[in-house]
Order: structure tokens, then C-alpha cells, then sequence
């Protein structure tokens, strides 16, 4: 029987974890040796250490077949009913990327789509399959965040390059009760297309039509105005806390882990500091990663060592702009 409140369909649950890095790794001092930065400087202002990056030859699709492969084996599972990629950084402009991703793990026929929300894609994927979940359109989702910034960065630009490294993370969504551990929502969810020119790539879109002349080079590049974001990606994610926490009953004392979209670690202090949080339950793996944008919230996940039980609390902030959040109790999961 049933427990799905009324109104409300099943229940969407986390039920495996996987993540992908590749292997290659850059470091704060290679990029000084390129750039005109330093470690001390990326350190302080961003708190990262070092980034991942993709070979030139490799995509998207192969960091979120890899980590995929691991969620679907965490879970214990070998086929899914949809699958959805959140990614800014798809293998072509068309066609989408999960098509493919889903034939390369084997299952081919189902519903794949992407899913666009940049840094927010992930909560956004896990918005999407809990919908076709509670619709009845599939009784499991693998949800795949995947982006390889380092394909759409400017080589010349200090700040981006010093920001953004390439990942992959996933989780399969099953249906189940509302009232077990790895329930995910409510979902908070929001955007505001007015500042959209303030994290963008000028050509490839519609916008910049194809004429058969390539756009200037720059234009194809990722570009975002650091302070803005920075100050939006603040405000945004502590807004939408509030309201997430407000729709689950919980209060900010109820959060016993804290995921937040891993873009700056002042960005995350801030979070902190507004929410009146304890630093110690906020999940940080930035050091090591970078942002990985998509990838960014299921990479934490993995590596904040959250306990069966606990109380999670995950929120996003991206271009569009977008933003997202949802909590869930963290399930008793087997590695991917
Ligand atoms: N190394 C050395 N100096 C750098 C640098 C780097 N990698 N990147 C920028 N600088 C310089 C700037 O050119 C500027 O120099 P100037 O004063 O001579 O013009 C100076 O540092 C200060 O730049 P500013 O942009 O004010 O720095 P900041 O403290 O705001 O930090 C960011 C810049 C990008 C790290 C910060 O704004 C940020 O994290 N923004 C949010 C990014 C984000 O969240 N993006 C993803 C959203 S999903």
C-alpha cells in the first residue's frame, strides 16, 4: 500500500551513488606556470587546490557513462526506466548527450534527455526524474551530473580557468515511500533569465545564428562576471534554503549536513554565516575538485562521508540564473 501523502505521487529514493573524475589533475602551480595567478592567490580567494581535466579526444558522455555505470552498480540495478544528464557542456550543440550515454550503458530504447540548468542542472535532474517518477512514467531514474568546463574555457582567462574543473556524478532514483530514508524532497526550485548575460558562451546558440562564417573565437568561450555571481549565488541559496526548510517542517538546527554547490568556499562561509550554521556541517570536497558545475553536488555527496540517518540538506546556484534546493534522509547506500 501506498504512503505517498495525498495529492503527492511515489515517492522518488535514492537508492546507489557513483562519481567520475578523470585521471588528470592540474594543480594551482601548473596553472601559475600558464597564467599570470598564484596558489596563494587561488587558495585564498576560491579555496581550491586543484582541478580535473579531460585529454583532448575524450566528452561529457564518457565522464557520465563512468560515473553512471557506478550508480547503477551501487544500486545494485542494471536497468533504468529514463535517463536524464544535466550538463552545460553537452558532446555536440544537437543532439543531446543522453541518448548516447544511455545506449553506452546498455540501455538503449528508454527516455534520455538533457537537462540545462548549468551549476543548478543537478537539482534540476533530480527535480525531473522525481517528477517522472511520481507521474508513472518510470519507476526508476538515473540521474547523471556531467560537465568538462576546461573544453569551454577561455586559455587566457585567469579567472575561470582558475575556478572550473571537469566531473561527473550520479545517483539512480527508485520509487518508494515518502517516509523512508533517501526520500528526496520537497524541491525548492527557481530563476531569473534578467541576469543571464552574467554567466554565458556567446555563439552556438540561436542567438549568434550560423552563417557559415565561424563567430570571433572569444565568443564561443564560457565568460561570467565573477562579483555578481558571487553576491547572487549567496543571496539566491540562502533564499532558497529558507524556503525548502520551510515546505519539509525543518529548521536550520534540523540540517546535520549541509551540500551546497561547490563554486567558491568564501561563497559556502557566507552560506554559513547567513544561515547561522555551524561550519562543521557544511560538505566541502572543493579543494580537490574545483567546481565541476553539474557535477558538483553529487561529487560532494560522495566524498562528505554522510552517515545513514542524517539530515541533508542540498542546494545549487548557476547561470540562467538558476537555483535549487532539496533535503532528503541519507539512505544506507553500497559504494559504486
Ligand atoms: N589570479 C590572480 N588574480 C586574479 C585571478 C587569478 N586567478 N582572477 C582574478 N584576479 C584578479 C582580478 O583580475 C582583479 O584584479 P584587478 O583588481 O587588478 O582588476 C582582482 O583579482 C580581484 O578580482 P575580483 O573579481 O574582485 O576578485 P574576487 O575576490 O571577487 O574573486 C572570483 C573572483 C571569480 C573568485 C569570485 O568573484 C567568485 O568566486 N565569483 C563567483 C564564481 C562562481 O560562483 N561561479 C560559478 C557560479 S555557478
Amino acid at each position: 500500500m501506498s504512503t505517498s501523502p495525498p495529492g503527492q505521487g511515489p515517492a522518488a529514493v535514492l537508492a546507489g551513488l557513483g562519481t567520475w573524475l578523470p585521471p588528470k589533475v592540474v594543480s594551482n602551480h601548473e596553472l601559475a606556470r600558464e597564467l599570470d595567478t598564484s596558489d596563494e592567490w587561488i587558495r585564498t580567494r576560491t579555496g581550491i587546490g586543484q582541478r580535473h581535466v579531460i585529454e583532448p579526444g575524450s566528452a561529457t558522455s564518457w565522464l557520465a557513462v563512468e560515473a553512471g555505470r557506478r550508480a547503477l552498480k551501487s544500486a545494485q540495478c542494471d536497468e533504468a526506466g529514463a535517463v536524464v544528464v544535466a550538463t552545460s557542456t553537452p558532446d555536440r550543440p544537437c543532439p543531446a548527450t543522453a541518448p548516447e550515454v544511455a545506449s553506452r550503458l546498455g540501455l538503449s530504447g528508454i527516455p534520455a534527455f538533457d537537462v540545462g540548468a548549468v551549476c543548478a542542472g543537478f537539482v534540476y535532474g533530480l527535480a525531473t526524474g522525481a517528477g517522472l517518477i511520481s507521474a508513472g512514467i518510470a519507476d526508476n531514474v538515473l540521474v547523471i551530473g556531467a560537465d568538462a568546463f576546461s573544453t569551454i574555457l577561455n586559455p587566457g582567462d585567469r579567472t575561470t580557468r582558475a575556478i572550473f574543473g571537469d566531473g561527473a556524478g550520479a545517483v539512480v532514483l527508485r520509487r518508494g515511500e515518502h517516509d523512508e530514508p533517501g526520500a528526496l524532497g520537497p524541491f525548492d526550485l527557481g530563476s531569473d533569465g534578467e541576469l543571464s548575460d552574467l554567466i554565458m558562451i556567446p555563439a552556438g546558440g540561436s542567438r549568434q545564428r550560423a552563417t557559415g562564417t565561424p563567430a570571433s573565437p572569444a565568443d564561443h568561450y564560457f565568460t561570467m562576471s565573477g562579483k555578481p555571481v558571487f553576491m547572487q549565488a549567496v543571496l539566491r541559496m540562502t533564499e532558497s534554503v529558507h524556503r525548502v526548510l520551510g515546505q519539509a517542517g525543518w529548521t536550520v538546527d534540523d540540517i546535520d549536513r549541509f551540500v551546497g554547490h561547490q563554486a567558491n568556499s568564501r561563497i559556502l562561509t557566507a552560506l554559513a554565516e547567513r544561515l547561522e550554521l555551524p561550519e562543521n556541517r557544511i560538505v566541502s570536497n572543493i579543494e580537490r575538485v574545483g567546481n565541476t558545475a553539474a557535477a558538483s553536488i553529487p561529487l560532494a555527496l560522495a566524498d562528505g562521508g554522510l552517515r545513514p540517518g542524517e539530515r541533508v540538506l542540498l542546494t545549487s546556484f548557476g547561470g540562467g540564473l538558476a537555483w535549487g534546493s532539496t533535503v532528503l534522509r541519507w539512505p544506507d547506500l553500497i559504494p559504486g
